[in-house]
Protein backbone atom coordinates (compact mmCIF):
# COMPACT_ATOMS: atom_id res chain seq x y z
CA UNK A 1 0.00 0.00 0.00
CA UNK A 2 1.29 3.35 -0.96
CA UNK A 3 1.83 5.82 2.16
CA UNK A 4 -0.41 8.85 1.92
CA UNK A 5 1.77 12.01 2.00
CA UNK A 6 1.28 14.01 5.40
CA UNK A 7 -0.51 16.95 5.48
CA UNK A 8 -1.78 19.59 7.96
CA UNK A 9 -4.26 18.74 10.93
CA UNK A 10 -7.82 19.91 10.28
CA UNK A 11 -7.60 22.05 13.08
CA UNK A 12 -4.51 24.29 11.69
CA UNK A 13 -6.90 27.10 11.26
CA UNK A 14 -7.43 27.36 15.26
CA UNK A 15 -3.87 26.96 16.07
CA UNK A 16 -1.86 29.70 17.11
CA UNK A 17 0.52 31.48 14.71
CA UNK A 18 3.61 29.84 16.71
CA UNK A 19 1.81 26.58 16.44
CA UNK A 20 0.89 26.73 13.21
CA UNK A 21 4.83 27.47 12.38
CA UNK A 22 5.47 24.64 14.58
CA UNK A 23 3.24 22.24 12.90
CA UNK A 24 4.10 23.29 9.31
CA UNK A 25 7.48 22.70 9.86
CA UNK A 26 7.19 19.25 11.45
CA UNK A 27 5.14 18.19 8.61
CA UNK A 28 6.59 19.53 5.40
CA UNK A 29 10.37 19.10 7.14
CA UNK A 30 11.25 22.78 7.06
CA UNK A 31 14.67 24.01 7.80
CA UNK A 32 14.87 27.13 10.63
CA UNK A 33 16.51 29.31 7.67
CA UNK A 34 13.39 28.33 5.43
CA UNK A 35 10.62 29.08 8.47
CA UNK A 36 12.17 32.37 9.27
CA UNK A 37 11.58 33.18 6.03
CA UNK A 38 7.85 32.11 5.79
CA UNK A 39 7.51 33.61 9.39
CA UNK A 40 8.60 37.06 8.65
CA UNK A 41 7.70 36.76 12.72
CA UNK A 42 7.92 40.57 13.29
CA UNK A 43 4.35 40.85 11.37
CA UNK A 44 2.75 37.33 12.30
CA UNK A 45 -0.02 39.28 14.12
CA UNK A 46 -0.71 41.56 11.10
CA UNK A 47 -0.94 38.68 8.67
CA UNK A 48 -2.98 37.08 11.07
CA UNK A 49 -5.32 39.35 10.57
CA UNK A 50 -4.90 40.13 7.20
CA UNK A 51 -5.38 35.89 6.00
CA UNK A 52 -6.85 32.99 7.60
CA UNK A 53 -4.30 30.42 8.52
CA UNK A 54 -1.48 32.74 8.32
CA UNK A 55 1.87 31.82 8.82
CA UNK A 56 3.61 34.81 7.80
CA UNK A 57 4.14 36.85 4.88
CA UNK A 58 5.75 36.55 1.44
CA UNK A 59 7.89 39.42 0.58
CA UNK A 60 7.82 40.85 -2.88
CA UNK A 61 10.56 43.00 -4.23
CA UNK A 62 9.29 47.06 -4.16
CA UNK A 63 11.19 48.98 -6.54
CA UNK A 64 10.33 52.81 -7.63
CA UNK A 65 9.75 53.81 -11.06
CA UNK A 66 10.72 56.87 -10.67
CA UNK A 67 9.68 60.21 -12.45
CA UNK A 68 6.32 59.32 -14.27
CA UNK A 69 4.77 62.08 -15.61
CA UNK A 70 1.05 62.56 -14.91
CA UNK A 71 -0.99 65.93 -16.00
CA UNK A 72 1.16 68.29 -14.49
CA UNK A 73 3.16 66.48 -11.62
CA UNK A 74 5.85 63.72 -11.73
CA UNK A 75 5.45 60.57 -9.07
CA UNK A 76 7.62 58.25 -7.95
CA UNK A 77 5.41 55.08 -8.27
CA UNK A 78 6.47 52.27 -5.71
CA UNK A 79 6.01 48.82 -7.38
CA UNK A 80 5.80 45.18 -6.04
CA UNK A 81 6.81 42.61 -8.77
CA UNK A 82 9.56 40.06 -9.49
CA UNK A 83 9.57 40.48 -12.95
CA UNK A 84 12.90 42.37 -13.22
CA UNK A 85 12.69 44.47 -16.29
CA UNK A 86 9.22 45.86 -15.57
CA UNK A 87 10.47 48.94 -13.17
CA UNK A 88 13.28 49.62 -16.10
CA UNK A 89 10.59 49.47 -18.94
CA UNK A 90 8.36 51.86 -16.76
CA UNK A 91 11.05 54.61 -15.83
CA UNK A 92 12.27 54.48 -19.65
CA UNK A 93 8.76 54.83 -21.11
CA UNK A 94 8.15 57.41 -18.74
CA UNK A 95 11.65 59.73 -19.52
CA UNK A 96 10.64 59.27 -23.09
CA UNK A 97 7.26 60.46 -22.80
CA UNK A 98 8.30 63.35 -20.16
CA UNK A 99 10.31 64.84 -22.87
CA UNK A 100 7.73 64.91 -25.29
CA UNK A 101 5.23 67.06 -23.97
CA UNK A 102 4.24 64.32 -20.61
CA UNK A 103 1.03 61.98 -20.28
CA UNK A 104 -2.33 63.25 -19.58
CA UNK A 105 -5.24 61.55 -17.20
CA UNK A 106 -8.36 60.97 -16.43
CA UNK A 107 -11.15 59.02 -14.17
CA UNK A 108 -14.33 58.98 -14.18
CA UNK A 109 -16.70 59.30 -10.72
CA UNK A 110 -15.68 55.77 -8.73
CA UNK A 111 -18.82 53.75 -9.55
CA UNK A 112 -19.43 50.26 -9.08
CA UNK A 113 -22.18 47.95 -9.44
CA UNK A 114 -24.07 45.33 -7.24
CA UNK A 115 -26.43 42.60 -8.06
CA UNK A 116 -28.97 40.31 -6.66
CA UNK A 117 -30.29 37.64 -9.35
CA UNK A 118 -33.69 36.53 -8.53
CA UNK A 119 -35.54 33.06 -9.45
CA UNK A 120 -38.95 32.28 -9.62
CA UNK A 121 -40.48 35.36 -10.24
CA UNK A 122 -43.94 35.80 -11.31
CA UNK A 123 -44.95 37.54 -14.46
CA UNK A 124 -44.67 41.53 -13.84
CA UNK A 125 -42.02 41.21 -11.56
CA UNK A 126 -39.67 42.93 -13.52
CA UNK A 127 -42.00 46.31 -13.65
CA UNK A 128 -43.14 45.87 -9.72
CA UNK A 129 -39.04 46.46 -8.81
CA UNK A 130 -38.35 48.99 -11.42
CA UNK A 131 -41.44 51.06 -10.49
CA UNK A 132 -40.37 50.50 -6.03
CA UNK A 133 -36.84 52.23 -6.90
CA UNK A 134 -37.90 54.90 -4.12
CA UNK A 135 -38.87 51.99 -1.52
CA UNK A 136 -35.27 50.06 -2.55
CA UNK A 137 -33.33 53.38 -2.02
CA UNK A 138 -34.66 53.83 1.17
CA UNK A 139 -34.18 50.30 2.32
CA UNK A 140 -30.20 50.08 1.63
CA UNK A 141 -30.03 54.23 2.98
CA UNK A 142 -28.68 52.68 6.18
CA UNK A 143 -25.58 50.81 4.94
CA UNK A 144 -24.94 54.12 2.85
CA UNK A 145 -24.96 56.65 4.99
CA UNK A 146 -21.74 57.04 6.00
CA UNK A 147 -20.38 56.86 2.35
CA UNK A 148 -22.98 59.36 1.65
CA UNK A 149 -21.86 62.02 3.73
CA UNK A 150 -18.43 61.14 2.15
CA UNK A 151 -19.91 62.27 -1.25
CA UNK A 152 -20.79 58.60 -2.35
CA UNK A 153 -23.83 56.94 -2.29
CA UNK A 154 -26.45 55.65 -4.47
CA UNK A 155 -26.24 56.74 -8.10
CA UNK A 156 -29.49 54.27 -10.05
CA UNK A 157 -30.78 51.20 -10.00
CA UNK A 158 -31.17 48.54 -13.37
CA UNK A 159 -33.73 45.42 -13.72
CA UNK A 160 -33.61 43.46 -16.31
CA UNK A 161 -34.98 39.46 -17.32
CA UNK A 162 -32.44 37.46 -18.16
CA UNK A 163 -34.77 35.27 -20.75
CA UNK A 164 -33.06 32.21 -21.15
CA UNK A 165 -32.53 31.41 -17.77
CA UNK A 166 -35.93 33.13 -16.38
CA UNK A 167 -33.95 35.25 -13.85
CA UNK A 168 -34.24 39.06 -12.73
CA UNK A 169 -31.27 40.54 -12.04
CA UNK A 170 -31.34 43.86 -10.23
CA UNK A 171 -28.33 46.29 -10.33
CA UNK A 172 -27.73 48.76 -8.03
CA UNK A 173 -24.59 51.54 -8.95
CA UNK A 174 -22.81 53.17 -5.72
CA UNK A 175 -20.45 55.93 -5.75
CA UNK A 176 -17.68 54.30 -3.60
CA UNK A 177 -15.26 56.89 -3.47
CA UNK A 178 -12.26 56.24 -1.69
CA UNK A 179 -12.47 52.89 -1.52
CA UNK A 180 -12.54 49.71 -3.68
CA UNK A 181 -15.98 49.18 -2.12
CA UNK A 182 -16.64 45.28 -2.36
CA UNK A 183 -17.85 44.99 1.29
CA UNK A 184 -20.17 48.52 1.20
CA UNK A 185 -21.32 47.20 -2.36
CA UNK A 186 -21.67 43.18 -0.99
CA UNK A 187 -23.43 44.82 2.23
CA UNK A 188 -25.97 46.95 0.24
CA UNK A 189 -27.13 43.94 -2.34
CA UNK A 190 -27.53 41.43 1.18
CA UNK A 191 -29.63 44.22 3.02
CA UNK A 192 -31.67 44.88 -0.29
CA UNK A 193 -32.44 41.20 -0.52
CA UNK A 194 -35.89 41.06 1.84
CA UNK A 195 -37.39 43.91 -0.12
CA UNK A 196 -36.53 42.23 -3.44
CA UNK A 197 -37.87 39.01 -2.80
CA UNK A 198 -41.24 40.46 -1.22
CA UNK A 199 -41.57 43.06 -4.05
CA UNK A 200 -41.21 40.63 -7.01
CA UNK A 201 -42.50 37.10 -5.43
CA UNK A 202 -39.13 35.94 -6.14
CA UNK A 203 -36.42 33.61 -4.50
CA UNK A 204 -32.93 35.24 -4.19
CA UNK A 205 -29.85 33.24 -6.27
CA UNK A 206 -27.31 35.29 -4.68
CA UNK A 207 -26.12 38.73 -3.79
CA UNK A 208 -22.86 40.08 -4.68
CA UNK A 209 -21.06 43.16 -6.44
CA UNK A 210 -19.97 42.90 -9.74
CA UNK A 211 -16.24 43.16 -10.45
CA UNK A 212 -16.70 44.45 -14.04
CA UNK A 213 -16.40 48.01 -12.94
CA UNK A 214 -17.48 49.17 -16.52
CA UNK A 215 -18.54 52.96 -15.57
CA UNK A 216 -15.14 52.73 -12.89
CA UNK A 217 -12.55 53.66 -15.98
CA UNK A 218 -9.44 55.26 -16.02
CA UNK A 219 -7.37 56.54 -18.80
CA UNK A 220 -4.14 57.85 -20.21
CA UNK A 221 -2.75 59.36 -23.44
CA UNK A 222 0.11 60.88 -24.50
CA UNK A 223 1.02 63.11 -28.08
CA UNK A 224 4.55 62.97 -28.67
CA UNK A 225 6.19 64.85 -31.91
CA UNK A 226 7.92 62.32 -33.84
CA UNK A 227 10.87 64.06 -33.49
CA UNK A 228 11.15 63.36 -29.96
CA UNK A 229 11.11 59.45 -30.63
CA UNK A 230 14.53 57.09 -30.81
CA UNK A 231 14.75 53.64 -29.65
CA UNK A 232 18.42 52.53 -30.61
CA UNK A 233 18.56 52.54 -34.79
CA UNK A 234 15.10 53.34 -35.37
CA UNK A 235 13.96 56.94 -35.14
CA UNK A 236 10.92 59.48 -35.85
CA UNK A 237 8.56 58.13 -38.00
CA UNK A 238 9.72 54.43 -38.85
CA UNK A 239 9.74 53.88 -34.96
CA UNK A 240 6.13 55.41 -35.04
CA UNK A 241 4.86 53.67 -37.81
CA UNK A 242 6.16 50.34 -36.48
CA UNK A 243 4.28 51.07 -33.34
CA UNK A 244 1.26 52.05 -34.78
CA UNK A 245 1.56 48.60 -37.01
CA UNK A 246 2.13 47.01 -33.71
CA UNK A 247 -0.72 48.24 -31.65
CA UNK A 248 -3.08 47.74 -34.93
CA UNK A 249 -2.10 43.71 -34.81
CA UNK A 250 -2.94 43.46 -30.41
CA UNK A 251 -6.25 45.54 -31.70
CA UNK A 252 -7.08 42.85 -34.06
CA UNK A 253 -5.28 39.40 -33.13
CA UNK A 254 -6.80 38.22 -29.72
CA UNK A 255 -3.36 36.24 -29.35
CA UNK A 256 -1.36 38.78 -29.09
CA UNK A 257 -3.30 40.78 -27.27
CA UNK A 258 -3.41 38.92 -24.33
CA UNK A 259 0.76 39.78 -24.43
CA UNK A 260 0.18 43.29 -24.96
CA UNK A 261 -2.19 43.82 -22.23
CA UNK A 262 -0.26 41.62 -19.59
CA UNK A 263 2.97 44.36 -20.41
CA UNK A 264 0.03 46.69 -19.68
CA UNK A 265 -0.81 45.20 -16.09
CA UNK A 266 3.22 44.45 -15.45
CA UNK A 267 2.83 47.65 -14.10
CA UNK A 268 -0.71 48.37 -13.19
CA UNK A 269 -0.78 45.26 -11.32
CA UNK A 270 2.43 45.63 -9.76
CA UNK A 271 1.06 49.28 -8.23
CA UNK A 272 -1.95 47.93 -7.08
CA UNK A 273 0.34 45.05 -5.23
CA UNK A 274 2.85 47.74 -3.78
CA UNK A 275 -0.87 49.62 -2.61
CA UNK A 276 -2.12 46.46 -1.11
CA UNK A 277 -5.11 46.84 -3.66
CA UNK A 278 -7.07 43.65 -4.82
CA UNK A 279 -4.97 42.79 -7.98
CA UNK A 280 -7.65 40.19 -9.45
CA UNK A 281 -10.84 42.06 -9.21
CA UNK A 282 -8.24 44.46 -10.95
CA UNK A 283 -7.16 42.40 -13.38
CA UNK A 284 -11.04 40.43 -13.95
CA UNK A 285 -12.15 43.89 -14.56
CA UNK A 286 -9.57 45.01 -16.98
CA UNK A 287 -9.59 41.81 -18.96
CA UNK A 288 -13.65 41.98 -19.24
CA UNK A 289 -13.44 45.09 -20.82
CA UNK A 290 -10.83 44.50 -23.03
CA UNK A 291 -13.47 41.85 -24.16
CA UNK A 292 -16.12 44.28 -24.26
CA UNK A 293 -16.56 44.05 -28.10
CA UNK A 294 -16.83 39.98 -27.80
CA UNK A 295 -13.41 39.83 -29.22
CA UNK A 296 -10.43 40.23 -26.90
CA UNK A 297 -8.66 43.16 -27.87
CA UNK A 298 -5.57 45.85 -26.66
CA UNK A 299 -6.21 48.21 -24.40
CA UNK A 300 -4.19 51.08 -26.08
CA UNK A 301 -4.39 52.55 -29.30
CA UNK A 302 -1.56 54.34 -31.32
CA UNK A 303 -1.71 56.59 -34.19
CA UNK A 304 0.20 59.22 -36.40
CA UNK A 305 -1.98 62.29 -36.27
CA UNK A 306 -1.15 65.65 -37.04
CA UNK A 307 0.15 67.76 -34.39
CA UNK A 308 -0.89 71.62 -33.51
CA UNK A 309 2.68 72.78 -33.86
CA UNK A 310 3.29 71.12 -37.56
CA UNK A 311 4.77 68.44 -36.65
CA UNK A 312 3.15 64.87 -36.86
CA UNK A 313 2.93 63.16 -33.15
CA UNK A 314 2.71 59.73 -32.29
CA UNK A 315 -0.91 59.45 -30.31
CA UNK A 316 -1.23 56.63 -27.61
CA UNK A 317 -4.39 56.58 -25.79
CA UNK A 318 -4.91 53.61 -22.85
CA UNK A 319 -8.51 53.33 -21.22
CA UNK A 320 -9.63 50.71 -18.83
CA UNK A 321 -11.31 50.02 -15.85
CA UNK A 322 -9.19 50.79 -12.88
CA UNK A 323 -10.28 49.21 -9.64
CA UNK A 324 -7.92 51.24 -6.96
CA UNK A 325 -9.07 51.83 -3.34
CA UNK A 326 -7.14 54.03 -1.23
CA UNK A 327 -9.02 52.95 2.09
CA UNK A 328 -10.38 50.03 3.47
CA UNK A 329 -9.31 46.57 2.95
CA UNK A 330 -5.57 45.99 3.46
CA UNK A 331 -4.54 49.11 2.31
CA UNK A 332 -5.44 50.56 5.56
CA UNK A 333 -3.59 47.57 7.35
CA UNK A 334 -0.65 47.24 5.40
CA UNK A 335 1.78 49.41 6.79
CA UNK A 336 4.07 48.82 3.41
CA UNK A 337 0.93 49.76 1.49
CA UNK A 338 1.04 52.84 3.38
CA UNK A 339 4.19 53.77 2.71
CA UNK A 340 3.74 53.44 -0.57
CA UNK A 341 1.10 55.67 -1.05
CA UNK A 342 2.78 58.15 1.10
CA UNK A 343 5.90 58.27 -1.66
CA UNK A 344 2.34 58.60 -3.89
CA UNK A 345 1.40 62.08 -1.78
CA UNK A 346 -1.18 60.72 -0.63
CA UNK A 347 -3.69 60.27 -3.54
CA UNK A 348 -7.93 59.77 -4.01
CA UNK A 349 -9.11 56.62 -5.56
CA UNK A 350 -9.61 58.46 -8.65
CA UNK A 351 -5.70 60.08 -8.99
CA UNK A 352 -4.48 57.01 -7.82
CA UNK A 353 -6.14 54.73 -11.13
CA UNK A 354 -4.62 58.02 -12.98
CA UNK A 355 -1.20 56.99 -11.81
CA UNK A 356 -2.13 53.81 -13.17
CA UNK A 357 -3.37 54.44 -15.91
CA UNK A 358 0.37 56.83 -17.09
CA UNK A 359 2.06 53.62 -15.68
CA UNK A 360 0.51 51.85 -17.46
CA UNK A 361 0.90 53.19 -21.05
CA UNK A 362 4.60 54.28 -20.13
CA UNK A 363 5.05 50.19 -19.90
CA UNK A 364 3.29 49.44 -22.83
CA UNK A 365 4.67 51.62 -24.90
CA UNK A 366 8.48 50.59 -24.06
CA UNK A 367 7.65 47.29 -24.48
CA UNK A 368 6.19 48.62 -28.19
CA UNK A 369 8.96 49.92 -28.49
CA UNK A 370 11.75 47.80 -27.66
CA UNK A 371 9.70 44.71 -29.57
CA UNK A 372 9.61 46.61 -32.86
CA UNK A 373 13.79 47.49 -32.47
CA UNK A 374 16.02 45.53 -31.02
CA UNK A 375 13.77 43.24 -29.52
CA UNK A 376 13.27 42.55 -25.28
CA UNK A 377 15.69 39.90 -24.63
CA UNK A 378 18.76 41.64 -24.82
CA UNK A 379 17.72 43.51 -21.90
CA UNK A 380 15.42 40.64 -20.32
CA UNK A 381 18.91 38.99 -20.39
CA UNK A 382 20.79 41.31 -18.94
CA UNK A 383 18.93 41.97 -15.66
CA UNK A 384 18.73 38.08 -15.84
CA UNK A 385 22.28 37.71 -15.71
CA UNK A 386 22.23 39.14 -12.07
CA UNK A 387 19.78 36.85 -10.78
CA UNK A 388 22.12 34.07 -12.52
CA UNK A 389 24.89 35.49 -10.52
CA UNK A 390 23.19 35.76 -7.56
CA UNK A 391 21.98 32.01 -7.63
CA UNK A 392 25.70 31.09 -8.27
CA UNK A 393 27.05 32.60 -5.10
CA UNK A 394 28.18 36.15 -5.71
CA UNK A 395 27.25 39.08 -3.13
CA UNK A 396 27.32 42.47 -2.77
CA UNK A 397 28.97 43.92 -5.85
CA UNK A 398 30.47 41.10 -7.05
CA UNK A 399 26.92 40.43 -8.27
CA UNK A 400 27.18 43.23 -11.32
CA UNK A 401 30.65 42.16 -11.79
CA UNK A 402 29.63 38.70 -12.72
CA UNK A 403 26.37 39.44 -14.27
CA UNK A 404 28.61 42.33 -16.53
CA UNK A 405 31.11 39.11 -17.55
CA UNK A 406 27.90 36.98 -17.99
CA UNK A 407 25.98 39.52 -20.61
CA UNK A 408 29.62 39.77 -22.47
CA UNK A 409 29.73 36.41 -23.16
CA UNK A 410 26.24 35.76 -23.85
CA UNK A 411 26.09 32.41 -22.70
CA UNK A 412 23.44 32.74 -19.53
CA UNK A 413 23.73 29.88 -17.16
CA UNK A 414 24.48 28.98 -13.73
CA UNK A 415 27.33 27.06 -14.41
CA UNK A 416 29.00 29.42 -16.21
CA UNK A 417 28.32 31.97 -13.32
CA UNK A 418 29.98 30.22 -11.03
CA UNK A 419 33.11 29.81 -13.15
CA UNK A 420 33.24 33.46 -13.58
CA UNK A 421 32.39 33.91 -9.95
CA UNK A 422 35.40 31.79 -9.23
CA UNK A 423 37.79 33.30 -11.77
CA UNK A 424 36.90 37.03 -10.09
CA UNK A 425 36.56 36.27 -6.58
CA UNK A 426 39.64 33.70 -6.95
CA UNK A 427 37.62 31.41 -4.34
CA UNK A 428 34.72 29.01 -4.39
CA UNK A 429 31.03 30.14 -4.42
CA UNK A 430 29.78 30.30 -1.07
CA UNK A 431 25.97 30.84 -1.90
CA UNK A 432 22.79 28.69 -2.52
CA UNK A 433 23.08 27.09 -5.52
CA UNK A 434 20.25 25.28 -6.16
CA UNK A 435 21.50 22.13 -7.75
CA UNK A 436 18.17 20.81 -9.35
CA UNK A 437 18.09 24.26 -10.68
CA UNK A 438 22.12 24.38 -12.38
CA UNK A 439 20.84 20.72 -13.64
CA UNK A 440 18.16 22.19 -15.47
CA UNK A 441 20.58 24.71 -17.52
CA UNK A 442 18.91 27.61 -17.92
CA UNK A 443 20.96 28.59 -20.63
CA UNK A 444 19.18 30.50 -23.81
C1 LIG B 1 6.80 41.05 -20.64
O1 LIG B 1 6.54 40.92 -19.27
C2 LIG B 1 5.83 42.01 -21.29
C3 LIG B 1 5.90 42.06 -22.80
O2 LIG B 1 5.78 40.74 -23.35
C4 LIG B 1 4.75 42.93 -23.27
C5 LIG B 1 4.54 42.95 -24.76
O3 LIG B 1 4.91 41.96 -25.46
O4 LIG B 1 3.95 43.94 -25.22
C6 LIG B 1 7.23 42.61 -23.29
Amino acid sequence: MRDEPRVLPRNFRKLTAEQRLQTLRDTYDLSAEELQMLGYRGNLDLSEIMTESAVGFLALPMGIAAGIPVDELLYDVPLAVEEPSVIAAATYGARILRGAGGIHTWASEPVMTTQVYLSDCPEGSVEKLRAAESQIVAEISPVLAAMQRRGGGYRGMDVELLQDLAVVRVQIDIDVRDAMGANLLNSTAEQAVPLLESLSGGRKVFAILSNAAPKRLAGAEFHAPLSRLRRGKLVGRPLAERIVLASRIAECDPMRAVTHNKGIMNGISSLASATGNDTRGLEAAVHAYAARTGSYASLTSYRIEAGPHGEDVLHGRLEAPLVFGVVGGAVGIHPGARAALKVLRKPGAMQLARIAAAVGLAQNFAALAALVSEGIQAGHMRLHATRLAYIAGARGDLIEKVAARLSLGGVYNIETAASMLRDISGEQPTGTADPSESAQKTEV
